[in-house]
Parts: structure tokens; C-alpha cells; sequence
């Protein structure tokens, strides 16, 4: 079972949770890739806010994210302004061969954990409309620079959903 981990990181945080999930699968014996999603320009922290509050896509480099050859994906960014940043919406857009697919939610932010409902409706719907299966249980992480503050308790839950049949 090969398990895809696309994620987008403006400042190093959510590459870090990324590496920590794909570290946890190959414990489970599970191949993993990890996929970044490259933004065109990184975008300064008001564009950032204003983008993501309005979901206003923002151009990134990967042109194509063809997904055939995983059985599963996650699919991780931070939050800005209480939504994912829409780099997320832009992959959901590209992404080729998801139908069916299950797909597990995360995210990073520096708030504390119970603030990210609006970003896990957001992200939710934006899997269903192009055909994933969004699993139940959302990972939502919170950090300081470059560390895990609270809600790695959740990881493995958050993985056996995703890796159960
Ligand atoms: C423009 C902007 C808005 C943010 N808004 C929120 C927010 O609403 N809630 C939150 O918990 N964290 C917020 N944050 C903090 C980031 O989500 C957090 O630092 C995240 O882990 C950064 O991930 P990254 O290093 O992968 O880019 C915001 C950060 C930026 C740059």
C-alpha cells in the first residue's frame, strides 16, 4: 500500500508535521512519498490571510498530481485566517485519478486545538466535491516554530482510518 503525503508549507511547520506522519506509516510498513506543493511566490502574511479568508487560489508550480499510483493520500497546510490556505483548494482542482480515494485532512496552526472547525468543513467539502473520501477523524496540530505544541495524541487514530479498508 503506497500512501501519498501532499502537503504545503509556508514556513516549515506543516513540512515538519508531513515528515512525522510519513515517519509513523513507515513504522506501519507502509511505502510513502511525500509530495510539497510549491507556491509560484510565497506570499507575504497579509496576502497570505486575505487569500486563504476569502479562498482566493494561489498559483503554485506543480502543474499536474496524478494520484493513480496511491491507494490513499493525506493532504495537509496550515491555517490562515481560521481556513486552510487555498493552495489546498488549487490541489483539489489539479488533482487527477482522486475519485474514490480516501483522503486524510491535516493541519498546522498556532492556535489551540478546537479553533480549526471552519478549516476541517472547508477542506472536507472541497475533497467531496471532486470525488475523495474525506475519513472521519481531522488532524489538527498546534505548533510553535519547528515543534508539535499539542494534538499528536490523535496521529494514530487519524492514520488507522485512513490505512483501514
Ligand atoms: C497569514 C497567516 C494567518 C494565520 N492564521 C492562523 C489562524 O487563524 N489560526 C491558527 O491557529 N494559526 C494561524 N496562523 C499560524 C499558522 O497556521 C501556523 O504557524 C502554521 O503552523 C504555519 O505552518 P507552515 O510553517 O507550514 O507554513 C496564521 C499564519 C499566517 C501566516
Amino acid at each position: 500500500m503506497t500512501i501519498g503525503i501532499i502537503y504545503y508549507s509556508r514556513t516549515g511547520n506543516t513540512r515538519h508535521a508531513a515528515k512525522l506522519l510519513e515517519e509513523k506509516l513507515k513504522e506501519r510498513n507502509r511505502d510513502v512519498k511525500l509530495v510539497e506543493i510549491e507556491a509560484v511566490k510565497k506570499p507575504g502574511f497579509f496576502k497570505a490571510g486575505f487569500a486563504a479568508f476569502r479562498q482566493k487560489e494561489l498559483p503554485m508550480k506543480n502543474t499536474e498530481f496524478d494520484l493513480k499510483e496511491f491507494d490513499a493520500i493525506l493532504v495537509g497546510c496550515p491555517i490562515w485566517a481560521g481556513r486552510p490556505a487555498p493552495f489546498v483548494k488549487t490541489f483539489f482542482n489539479k488533482a487527477m485519478n482522486g475519485k474514490g480515494k480516501k483522503v486524510g485532512l491535516f493541519v498546522t496552526g498556532g492556535g489551540a486545538s478546537g479553533s480549526q472547525t471552519k478549516a476541517a468543513d472547508v477542506m472536507k467539502q472541497y475533497a467531496q466535491t471532486h470525488g475523495f473520501i474525506p475519513v472521519e477523524t481531522f488532524l489538527a496540530l498546534q505548533m510553535t516554530p519547528g515543534k508539535i505544541k499539542d494534538g499528536t495524541q490523535i496521529i494514530d487514530q487519524f492514520l488507522t482510518t485512513v490505512l483501514s479498508k
